[in-house]
This record gives structure tokens, sequence and C-alpha cells, in this order.
């Protein structure tokens, strides 16, 4: 019986290499294909992926179709823009290592942009604390890949109601507001991504259905990942470290969806989330207690499964409805409390060393000065924990016995056949900028970031032009508002679409 087992080894051990081989190939150049080395190692591959499928479960991607289109090289120097202009459905676009000042605005179908990495070099997108926004993206079945972002002011990856998308394996430093944000996007998948010193969410997953997160570190944000009015969503094999907060569900109140549900979180690693809360004043994120792992505010059918989540301050988990946030107007639409949560096995260790003033007040009558790994305040129904005498818990004593233990039936959410685009009006692209992007700074009523929007009601009345051209190029009016960063790449129509909704909004 010696042999067959020697010969096992050695399988085994060609098979690592060759997996060591693909991934490292992968790393230079991959949108699908291997380049260049397709023939030799089509078979390996396919070997290595059935054996890698038997053992670990399938890693889930979206599955691009065979390439066909044409390649466009963009050289250090060049204008990424320039190609993207030219590219038609279908085309690859391969950005060469180098420096790259622009926003590059992609509002087609079918279009990947990948960076080449050469001897460790990576494409740099920079934004020179100057530009806006590096990527946006509204077209369907989009991918990017490869990229360094940095020094922009509001984010680094966004995109807008583009369906089937892909972000993987970039490297995003100080971009502003938001890492990488999908915004109303269908069917996407955002793995091995790297992003640090977002002041908001690094990554910022709003108003989406059918989403997969995993591999990406996130550290040095505000907060980790965030999963925002979305629907079918699940977190895996993350590492979320030295943030405010590590990963956040939740409803945020007067947004067109009202909706978070059915959201998994398992295999992350939540450790040591506690940066001082940098996020802008009067921001949602601002109001994200320090030292907290993971924060569910109003979300319904949370899952988390064999996550490990030590040493965070104030919480491990913090499960809170909208009653008890910081900076908020509850929404009559938006149900606010988080429900049916179910916490099934986790490691959880050497939380709540100093919770803020709040949690110490609460938890002076159970274990005095300290915070717990798990706390719940406010209504929670249908709420459900295994193995609870594993932690320190506050406010969840109502909570039952899960009837399972275990996700790994659902390996993933992704759809198998992609979705067709989103048709939609210049009137409602209008309504989603105005919430997507505007609503991120101005609140009806209240000073946020910006001056109310009832005040620029006043201001604009029947002038939606006014607005279009400020937002196109803004200039410092009050001085005790920060400056407002320029919305140019918005098209026209957007920019006039945004700008009546945002005369006729009315709460
Ligand atoms: C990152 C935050 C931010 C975002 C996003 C933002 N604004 Fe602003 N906005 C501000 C700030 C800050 C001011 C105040 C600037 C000042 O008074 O110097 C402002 C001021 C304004 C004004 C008042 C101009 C005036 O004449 O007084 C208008 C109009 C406006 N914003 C429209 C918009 C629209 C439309 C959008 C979305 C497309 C938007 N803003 C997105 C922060 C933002």
């Amino acid at each position: 019986m010696s042999q067959p087992r020697k010969w096992t080894g050695y399988i085994l051990a060609v098979i690592t290499l060759v997996i060591g081989f693909v991934i490292g190939k992968m790393n230079v150049d991959n949108s699908g294909t291997i380049v260049g080395h397709a023939n030799k190692y089509q078979q390996q591959e396919s070997q290595v992926q059935a054996l890698v499928q038997a053992k670990y479960g399938q890693v889930t991607t979206i599955v691009r179709p065979e390439f066909k289109g044409n390649v466009l090289t963009v050289n250090d120097g060049e204008s990424i823009q320039d190609a993207v202009n030219k590219a038609q459905a279908g085309d690859w676009i391969k950005v060469m290592p180098g420096t790259y000042k622009e926003t590059v605005y992609i509002d087609k179908d079918d279009i990947t942009l990948s960076g080449v990495i050469v001897d460790g070099n990576w494409p740099t997108l920079e934004g020179e604390h100057k530009l806006n926004d590096a990527i946006l993206y509204s077209g369907n079945n989009f991918t990017v890949e490869n990229f360094l972002i940095t020094h922009y002011k509001g984010n680094g990856v966004m995109g807008q109601a583009g369906n089937n998308f892909i972000i993987r394996n970039n490297m995003i430093i100080d971009t502003g507001v938001y890492g990488i944000f999908p915004e109303f996007g269908k069917n996407g998948v955002i793995e091995y991504n790297v992003l640090t010193g977002i002041e908001d969410a690094a990554i910022y997953v709003g108003m989406c259905d059918n989403i997969h997160v995993a591999h990406n570190e996130v550290f040095g944000n505000v907060a980790g990942i965030e999963i925002e009015n979305t629907r079918h969503a699940i977190v895996e094999n993350n590492y979320a470290h030295d943030n405010t907060g590590g990963i956040l569900v939740f409803i945020t109140p007067g947004l067109p969806i009202k909706t978070t549900y059915d959201v998994i979180l398992r295999d992350n690693f939540v450790v040591n989330n506690n940066l001082e809360n940098f996020g802008a004043p009067g921001s949602i994120v601002a109001g994200i207690p320090k030292g907290t792992g993971i924060l569910i505010m109003a979300g319904d059918e949370v899952t988390m499964q064999n996550n490990v989540i030590t040493g965070n301050d104030n919480a491990g988990i913090l499960i809170t409805d909208h009653g008890h946030a910081a900076n908020l107007t509850p929404d009559p639409e938006a149900e606010p409390n988080s429900d049916k949560i179910a916490i099934l096995d986790n490691l959880m260790f050497g939380n709540g060393k100093n919770p803020i003033d709040e949690v110490k007040v609460l938890m002076a009558t159970k274990f005095a000065n300290r915070g717990p790994d798990i706390l719940r305040v406010g209504e929670s129904r249908d709420s459900c924990i295994n193995n609870r005498e594993k932690y320190l818990t506050f406010g969840i004593d109502e909570f039952g016995t899960c009837a399972f233990d275990s996700t790994y039936g659902t390996k993933t959410y992704l759809l198998e056949k992609p979705v067709a685009p989103r048709k939609i009006t210049a009137e409602e692209r209008g309504k989603l900028a105005y919430y997507g992007i505007c609503a991120g700074c101005h609140a009806y009523n209240v000073k946020m970031v910006g001056p109310p929007t009832q005040v620029i009601q006043a201001l604009y009345m029947d002038n939606p032009q006014g607005i279009v051209d400020y937002i196109t190029a803004p200039t410092k009016k009050r001085e005790d508002y920060p400056e407002m960063p320029p919305q140019d790449y918005l098209s026209e129509e957007v920019k006039m679409a945004a700008a009546k909704f945002m005369l006729d909004v009315k709460k």
C-alpha cells in the first residue's frame, strides 16, 4: 500500500506547483484567459480547477465568455480614456505600468480594463488630491483589475447601475470618500483588493443584489466593508483590521431601496478595529463607535459563521436599530430593526477592552467597565445564537438557539446567467445620482457635510441649470463648510436630471 501513497504525495506536490504557477501568472494578466500560455496550461488548469473544486469547493467568481474582441494597449504617457473611447463592446484594454492622472469613465458594455503588472510595477491612477474619481462605470459586464489607485478625493472605483461586474486585485489607497463603490448593480464580485485610508467605507456595496465580496484586505478606513440597502450578499474570507468599524450591514434611511436582507458573513478575520473615527462630521459613518468589529443596523437575515472576531475594543458584534444610531433621520418606509440575525459558531475573544461611554454605562450592570463580544440594543425579532456560553453577551437573552449551524450549503448568490442591462431613464438616473451621490453630503433639512437641500431649493428654485453650472465647477461660498468636490464626471444629462430632482424632492 505504500506505493499509491507515495504517488498521491507526488501528485499533490505537482498540483501545488501548478496552482502556484497559475496564480502567479494570473496576477500578471488575468482576464479569464491566461494569455500566451493558453494551450500549454489550459489542460492542467482544468485539472487543477477540478481538484480545487473537489477539495475546497468552487472558487466563486463570474465567468466571462471566451475573449474574441480586440486588445487595446495603453502605454505610460497615453490616456486610458482615449482607449475607452475607441473601444467597442468585447474589447480588452491593457494598461502598462506608468502614472495616469485622469478620471476614466466607462459607459459601454463588455469592457475589460486590466492593468499589466511588470516586475512588480503597477499601472497607477494618480488623483493628486485634485481629481474626484478614478474609475466610473455604468456599462454592463465590466471588469477592472490590477490597478494601484491613489490620492483621489471622491471614489476609487464607482459603478452606477452596471450589472455583472468584477472588481479585483486592485490596491486602493487614500481615495477620499469610498474605495470601491458599486451602486445599484446586480450580480457582481469584489475580490482580492486591498484598501486603506478611506474616510467612509472602503468597500461600499450600495443598493445592489447578488454580490460576492471575498479575499479582500481592508484596514485604516472608517468602515472596512459596508453592505447597505443590498440583498443576497456573501462576505467571506476577508481580513478587516484596524478600521473604526470592520464590517457593516446597514439599512441607510432615505434611499430608494428600503431593505437589506439575506447576508452571510463567514470566514472573515475581524480584528483590532479600534481606529479613531475620521469620517466627515455629520456623515452616517461618523457615528460608528470606534472599536466595533461587526455592526448590524436594521439589516435582516444576517448570518455570521466561522468569523474570527478579536481585539475590537468596543464590541465584537453590535446589533442595533435606527433609533439608536447617531446622525440619522428615520425613514417611515424602512423597517428600523435588525431582525432574524443568526450568530452561528464564531471565534471571539479579547473584545470590549475599552468600550465607548454608552456601552460602559449599559455594561455596568453586568461586567463592570468592559464591553462584550456581542451587544444588542433596540428591537430584534426572531434572532438566534448557537453556543452562547462561549461569549460575553449583552441584550441577547431572548435570542433562541438557531435551527441550523452552517451556511456552507450556499456557495454563492451570484447568478449563473449574467443579467441583462438595467434600462433606466434620465429621470431615474437623476434620482439615483441624487440619492447615491448628492445625498451623501446633502440631507433634506439638516446640515450634513453640505448645506440642507431645502436651503438649496430656496436658492435655486426654477434654475436647475444654475445647479448644473455650480456642481461642474463649485466655488467656495460658505466659511463654515468644506469645499464641494466637482461633479464634472457626470454627463450633462445626469447632472441636469440630478439638479431637477434636487429641486423637486420633498423630504
Ligand atoms: C462630498 C460632499 C458633497 C457631495 C457629494 C455633493 N455636495 Fe453639494 N455641497 C457640498 C458642500 C460642502 C457645499 C457647500 C460649499 C460652500 O458653500 O462653499 C455644497 C454646496 C452645494 C450647492 C450650493 C451652491 C450655492 O450656490 O450655494 C449645490 C447647489 C449643491 N451643493 C448641489 C449638489 C448636487 C446636485 C450634488 C450631487 C450631484 C452634490 N451637491 C454633491 C458637498 C457636497
